[in-house]
């Protein structure tokens, strides 16, 4: 099973190298159904953020697990995110501590910056979507007390481009241990990935199946992947699913995915892809469904004025 493989992290930490996704479980009863039967499956990593708002959830469903001995803190990692309103130095603490509230556990195991662009707080009830300018050296610094108060084991990136991980490498007194970001068999990044290799930072990719079905993303340029036939064919020849196959190819190229799932039956589907190995010939022919620029799905537009920032990643 993916959750007895793992990413090693600094200071000893490992990542299993599947993790469950939970950006869009807003309800309780979701979050219950779908993470009872996560982790009975076996995934012991999950996805989650402050701007989900599912973190209070999430956090009851596991104290049902520790309480009964079922689980114990150290055999699941759990990621969150510093919210687009909480990215300025004076509020990293505010925020960590409102997850930590939420989720009911004294650290979590990687918190992230959520976005290398932050927007103004006027109170967690406010829906006002206007950009603050950030700094990023600074923002880290306090990112890095995090880890020094216990509150987080490690710490990272996402949705940051090279330029902004390379600035913040070079001043960091811990380096960032991951970048999540977007990452596909149709958007691959291939440079963005081969950096963070290169520097030690594991990779998460989110939308790792491509979001398919995801009605915000009906508009896109290029055609599902999941749904193509070179991947329908790749998926019969190893008799597997095309999201196994979508799934196997980024853990070949080392990278961490973390679908998504609702389904009882795609959780168990996801989670299965140790027992195979797609071939070299295979691997290329994913390879070259690479759709570049035109294949990103999330580009943050929905903030007014995002692509005119200087700090806009993209
Ligand atoms: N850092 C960031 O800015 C950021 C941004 C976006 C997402 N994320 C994280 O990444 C996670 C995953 O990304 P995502 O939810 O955008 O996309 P995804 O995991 O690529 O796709 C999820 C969609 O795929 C369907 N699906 C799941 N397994 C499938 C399979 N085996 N075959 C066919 N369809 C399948 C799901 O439908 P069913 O539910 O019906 O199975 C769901 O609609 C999020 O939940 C979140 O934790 C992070």
């Amino acid at each position: 099973m993916a959750a007895k493989i793992f990413k090693d992290l600094p200071g000893g930490l490992k990542m299993p190298a599947i993790g469950l996704g939970t950006a869009g479980f807003r309800e309780e009863a979701d979050v219950e159904r779908v993470l009872n039967a996560a982790l009975e499956l076996g995934y012991r990593h999950i996805d989650t953020a402050y701007a989900y708002k599912n973190e209070v959830f999430i956090g009851s469903v596991l104290k049902k697990w520790f309480s009964s001995g079922k689980l114990k803190r150290e055999d699941i990692f759990i990621t969150t995110k510093l919210p687009l309103i909480g990215i300025h130095q004076d509020r990293v603490e505010l925020f960590m501590k409102k997850s930590l509230e939420n989720l009911q556990l004294e650290y979590v195991d990687l918190y992230l910056i959520h976005q290398p662009i932050g927007l103004k707080y006027f109170g967690d009830e406010d829906n006002r979507k206007e950009i603050e300018d950030v700094d990023h050296i600074k923002i880290w610094k306090k990112m890095e007390e995090q880890v020094q108060l216990g509150r987080t084991k490690t710490i990272g990136l996402s949705n940051f481009n090279k330029r902004q991980i390379e600035r913040i490498i070079t001043s960091a007194r811990i380096k960032p241990a991951c970048l999540q970001v977007e990452l596909h068999v149709d958007f691959q990044q291939r440079d963005l990935v081969g950096y963070c290799h290169k520097n030690g930072i594991v990779v998460v990719a989110y939308s790792p199946l491509g979001a398919p079905g995801v009605k915000i993303f009906k508009d896109r340029n290029v055609p599902e992947a999941i749904n193509t036939d070179v991947v329908k064919n790749i998926a019969k020849k190893y008799n597997k699913s095309p999201g196994q196959i979508m799934l196997k190819y980024l853990l070949q190229k080392n990278i961490v995915p973390i679908p998504k799932s609702s389904s009882l039956e795609r959780l168990k589907e996801n989670i299965s892809v140790l027992d195979f190995e797609i071939n070299s010939k295979d691997i290329t022919s994913l390879d070259d469904l690479d759709g570049g620029e035109t294949a990103r799905l999330h580009t943050f537009t929905f903030i007014p004025g995002i692509e005119n920032h200087p700090e806009y990643p993209y």
